[in-house]
């Protein structure tokens, strides 16, 4: 009789719970999984190395709600999660396609990001070098058009293929589909939490065009006595990882996500406005005709920067990047990103939205 319940108990579980060639853990902490380090649990999680392995997994979780975790590097976890987290590890760099002048690379969506921008150095491919040293994932780089130091991913965009998460279904999505704005894409639009990224292509130079727009990147290389003609790929990748350094805390020592708002971009007559009460106001025009201002700046001028709640505050030399002191929850780093808003919007009438996902 006791053996014949067992049978029976172990047949249901198998019918409840597919079986999987991975380990799936249930009530899993994703305190390491996040750069914030944000004690929360999913309640079921699972790592991912293919294609194939994803889609075994999405088949055998029909029902569940899902969450794509790279980096988690851009997320804020406020809360437990009832969905089964997914965390990728699809690997591969490999060159698909040679021109003339560039070069086609397929990557895999769980590779490093800072890893592929050097091996990229490595073999002499151009195009990423101003991106080096954003943490993360390949993957995760098309979600929000990452950016930095005067270029953007959809820059060095070619394609990218996705397995939606409802159907397993393959797709590809080249630029236009992606609809990539400023920190922005259709994934965080329309199609946000629908699609696993698998890998992206990317279109790259052979003979560079080095990007030294951005003034820090210029005071940098001139200190070093490097002429324009000079200036290699190599060059443009450490002065930027030396201008990181010195303002961006690492998160394995200060839990962060980087930039926790957006720069907000407001009409030139909101400017102006502005303007007058507060001439010093830092501002970037915009092809567009609107006027971007920092929202690192709106943040200092109210008071932010340096200011601990907590175990939660504004980084002392970025007030645009919350950090966890240590043993912070989401909630409190959300409750502090809230303030600060609200503060911002008080002095100055301009409303931030986070950059961060904020899950
Ligand atoms: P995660 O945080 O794991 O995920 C982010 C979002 O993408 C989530 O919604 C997740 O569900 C989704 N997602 C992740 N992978 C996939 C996938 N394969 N398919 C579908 N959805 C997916 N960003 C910049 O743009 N510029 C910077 O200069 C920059 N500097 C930073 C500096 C620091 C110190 C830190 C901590 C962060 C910085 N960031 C920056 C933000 C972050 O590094 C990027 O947004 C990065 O692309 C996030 O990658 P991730 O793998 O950690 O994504
Ligand atoms: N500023 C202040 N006080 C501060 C911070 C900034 O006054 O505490 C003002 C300064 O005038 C400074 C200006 O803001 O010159 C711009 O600051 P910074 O060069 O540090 O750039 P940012 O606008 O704060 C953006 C991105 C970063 C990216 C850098 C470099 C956003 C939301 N952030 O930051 O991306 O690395 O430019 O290109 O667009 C991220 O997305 O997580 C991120 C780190």
């Amino acid at each position: 009789m006791g053996r014949l319940f067992f049978t029976c108990s172990l047949i249901l579980k198998f019918l409840h719970e597919p079986l999987l060639p991975m380990d799936i853990y249930k009530n899993h902490s994703l305190k390491d999984y996040n750069t914030f380090g944000i004690n929360v649990r999913a309640s079921l999680f699972a790592k991912v190395y293919s294609m194939d392995e994803l889609r075994m997994l999405l088949l055998g979780y029909k029902n569940k709600r899902k969450l794509v975790l790279g980096g988690g590097s851009n997320v804020l976890l406020t809360k437990d999660i009832d969905h089964l987290v997914i965390f990728n590890s699809i690997k591969g760099f490999e060159l698909v396609r040679e021109y003339d002048n560039e070069s086609i690379v397929k990557v895999g969506s769980g590779e490093n990001w800072h890893e592929f921008v050097l091996k990229c150095l490595k073999y002499n491919l151009g195009g990423v070098e101003n991106l080096s040293l954003i943490p993360g994932t390949v993957g995760a780089a098309p979600i929000q058009n990452i950016g930095a130091y005067g270029v953007e991913l959809k820059d060095v965009f070619e394609r990218l293929e996705a397995v939606e998460l409802a159907t397993g279904k393959r797709y590809i999505f080249d630029r236009a589909a992606c609809k990539f704005a400023y920190r922005d894409s259709i994934f965080k639009g329309d199609l946000k939490g629908k699609f696993f990224i698998t890998s992206v292509y990317f279109k790259l130079s052979k003979q560079h065009d080095i990007n030294i727009s951005y003034g820090a990147i210029h005071e940098v290389l001139k200190a070093k006595g490097r002429t324009a003609s000079e200036i290699s790929i190599q060059d443009v990748s450490e002065a930027v990882i030396a201008i990181r350094q010195k303002k961006l805390p690492d998160p394995k020592v200060l839990g962060n996500s980087g930039s926790f708002f957006k720069n907000p971009e407001i009409t030139l007559a909101q400017f102006q406005e502005l303007h007058q009460q507060f001439p010093e106001i830092v501002h970037y025009p915009l092809p567009t005709g609107k006027i971007k201002i920092p929202a690192g700046w709106l943040i200092e001028q109210c008071g932010w920067k340096g200011k601990r709640v907590g175990n939660t505050g504004a980084y002392k030399k970025q007030a645009l990047v919350l950090v966890n002191y240590g043993g912070a929850s989401g909630q409190e780093v959300y409750q502090l990103a809230q303030k600060i808003a609200a503060s911002v919007e008080e002095k100055f009438g301009i409303q931030i939205v986070p950059e961060v996902n904020v899950i």
